[in-house]
């Protein structure tokens, strides 16, 4: 009987070792794997995204062309064509639609050329204004004065089946409406 001695601790076989230290091994490939692909991914998707095409500009209808009295500049408003279902609110795009006689239509961006900000129309002195440096235009959307280095932003339109369409999608900018 060999009660009162104390027991030899086992030693783990030599193939236990190895197998539970190839097993931690292949885990720490893997998580760094995923975490090389977790980064990586977002990396490489924006630098290729410059060279991935981007959505085509839309005909977006305005509405019926008795929405629009001649000779005045009245505020539309259209749901972006490539909004998200998270986009909510920041989807409908205003614009300022000019009609001047019959089917002749200007309809310009509601974005200042110099910084963005949203310009006002003030029929009486027929003059957009922007609020946030006195950037001034005139009715027909060319420079009148202030920083704004060129006239406002010009949709593309036309008269379709009793209705006003814009060419619509990507807000017009320096970089695609020189
Ligand atoms: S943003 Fe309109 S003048 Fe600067």
């Amino acid at each position: 009987m060999n009660e009162g001695k104390p027991k030899e601790p086992t030693q783990p076989e030599e193939g236990d070792k190895s197998s539970r230290r190839d097993f931690l091994l292949k885990l720490g490939v893997g998580l760094n794997v995923a975490a090389g692909a977790m980064v990586g991914i977002p990396v490489v998707g924006y630098v290729f995204s410059s060279f991935i095409k981007k959505p085509e500009l839309q005909w977006i209808g305005l509405g019926k062309l008795g929405s629009f009295p001649e000779e005045e500049t009245t505020l539309a408003k259209y749901k972006n064509p490539f909004h998200r279902p998270w986009d909510g609110e920041t989807a409908d795009i205003p614009c300022w639609v000019r009609r001047l006689k019959g089917e002749s239509f200007q309809v310009f961006a509601i974005n200042c050329a110099h910084l963005g900000c949203p310009v006002r129309w003030f029929a009486e002195s027929k003059l957009f204004l922007c609020p946030c440096h006195g950037g001034a235009y005139y009715q027909d959307g060319s420079r009148a004065a202030g920083p704004p280095p060129r006239g406002l932003f010009e949709y593309e339109t036309k008269v379709e089946d009793g209705q006003l369409w814009i060419k619509g999608g990507v807000l017009p900018t320096l970089a695609n409406n020189p």
